[in-house]
């Protein structure tokens, strides 16, 4: 496709279905959008087209986008470990405090995964399903009235054990028809989990709320506001379990990262305790009596830098950047790669992503600079531009497992699964010797276990496309 000129009709309906739906396109994928554009807009013209549908009451016009353009990919119990998680551990722990239990699931698409959820509590019997409320949104209205008709095919079912496709489903000449019992259980809405809409996101709207493999469409700034909204609508310490490729790595500081069996998921930290400068947080040293000897030195921490990876690994971003910025100025590489990664965390695109530039000559930094860089371009959205660092990190460093990671990630998402796998598999193989500094400054509180199960469901998801 030629490159479009600025503000040309593909170029506003490209940045109008971000706006709107929040799908994010590269300017190499825009040529994907050119047929739909011309095919809705033959009716009155694309100048008018594109007027009306940026204007606010354009909704039926926004479904119709929604049915084409959206990535409905689902199945019953997907990242089972995470399922489990939900209905074993955390909702039987809302059980004493409230008669009912709600759950979200945020970008429920046809409907697999609140049933699953319904399924697998029943299944278990961990927590009374009679005071379940589950509710399913999508903003695809196709998807959600199939949701409602809880009939699916084989291949919806292929993860289902058998006894429990019999006694859960009722073979139709339709598909396998879900048993009301179960599917009276759950409710679904067309919603757009961008559209503003305060009484849905009201505080202590919900428990749990799944998001899992929706926001990987979305640019960085769509889904800080998505996750913000998340985090306002949950319970004190509610749950969000997320897809096994997403992260809130510089997207919010709300929550802790858990860990159950090889799933992951975040729970919302209690409000933070007033804030304590870290001059005032560290003991004023005990006045030396004269005669005695003086008292033990501490041992020291190399530059001070030892004491910010520390806070950094532990999570505590706004104290890490108190003690980096407090210590005497040091324009060491060392200092600066974690003045990036605090940038990085706390959200701040350009400034991150404007030092791992300079940094990326820095012989001593140079593989960590360009995996940074990578990082920054994949969350401003350019993916392409994030594989090129990666692939650069790689080249400076052959065995860090993480580049590998991120290179083979994105590469999976561009379709390109044989480079997916390859990337992969030198990542599984390498993690177990990944420098413990690499894991701290970009795990992003995943450990190297978790990393691990990362890449492993990764390598799975190349296969699952075949
Ligand atoms: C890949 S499916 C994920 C389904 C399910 N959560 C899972 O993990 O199996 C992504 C879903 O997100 C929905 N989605 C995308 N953008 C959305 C938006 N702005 N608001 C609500 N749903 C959206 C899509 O319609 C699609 O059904």
């Amino acid at each position: 496709m030629s490159v479009a000129p600025a503000r040309s009709p593909l170029v506003r309906f490209v940045a109008l279905v971000e706006q709107r739906l929040g799908l994010h396109y590269e300017q190499g994928q825009w040529g994907e959008l050119e047929p739909l554009l011309a095919e809705r807009s033959a009716g009155c013209g694309v100048e008018r087209y594109l007027e009306q549908l940026a204007a606010p009451s354009s909704h039926a016009e926004w479904k119709a986008l929604a049915e084409r353009l959206t990535v409905g990919e689902t199945y019953f119990l997907r990242h089972p470990t995470q399922l489990e998680t939900l209905v074993d551990q955390v909702l039987p722990s809302f059980q004493r405090q409230t008669s009912t239990i709600r759950v979200l699931c945020a970008g429920c698409s046809t409907g697999e995964e609140p049933y699953s959820v319904a399924l697998l509590a029943r299944e278990r019997g961990r927590v009374d399903s009679s005071r379940l409320r589950i509710l399913g949104i999508d903003v695809n209205p196709r998807a959600i009235a199939h949701a409602r008709r809880a009939c699916y095919s084989p291949w919806s079912l292929r993860a289902v054990p058998s006894a429990m496709r019999q006694q859960w489903f009722q073979r139709t000449p339709e598909g396998f028809a879900l048993l009301p019992q179960v599917r009276d259980q759950v409710i679904f809405e067309e919603r757009n989990l961008l559209e503003e809409a305060s009484a849905f996101w009201a505080p202590g709207s919900f428990h749990a709320i799944l998001c899992r493999n929706v926001i990987l469409y979305f640019p960085p700034d769509v889904i800080r506001k998505i996750i913000a909204r998340m985090s306002q609508a949950l319970v004190p310490g509610g749950y969000l379990f997320m897809g096994p490729s997403e992260t809130l790595r510089g997207i919010s500081e709300d929550f802790e990262l858990l860990r159950g069996g090889d799933a992951f998921y975040y729970r919302l930290k209690p409000p933070a305790p007033p804030v304590v400068s870290v001059a005032q947080s560290i003991p004023a040293p005990e006045p030396v009596q004269r005669g005695t000897p003086p008292a033990p030195t501490p041992p020291p921490t190399p530059d001070g830098l030892e004491g910010v990876l520390q806070l950094l690994e532990a999570e505590r971003y706004t104290d890490a950047w108190a003690l980096l910025e407090s210590l005497p100025q040091s324009s060491s590489p060392k200092a600066q790669l974690l003045r990036a990664v605090l940038h990085l965390h706390a959200g701040r695109l350009s400034q991150a992503e404007q030092l791992s530039r300079q940094l990326v000559t820095a012989s001593s930094t140079e593989a960590s600079a360009y995996y940074l860089l990578g990082l920054c371009l994949e969350q401003s959205g350019d993916e392409a531009g994030a594989r090129g660092r990666y692939a650069a990190s790689v080249r400076a460093e052959p065995t860090f497992a993480l580049a590998h990671l991120r290179a083979g990630t994105l590469a999976r998402r561009a379709g390109e699964m044989v480079e997916a796998r390859v990337a992969l598999r030198m990542a599984v193989s390498l993690l177990p010797q990944e420098k413990p500094l690499h894991l701290s400054l970009f795990g992003g509180g995943f450990g190297r276990h978790g990393l691990m199960q990362v890449g492993l469901q990764e390598l799975q998801a190349c296969t699952e496309v075949l």
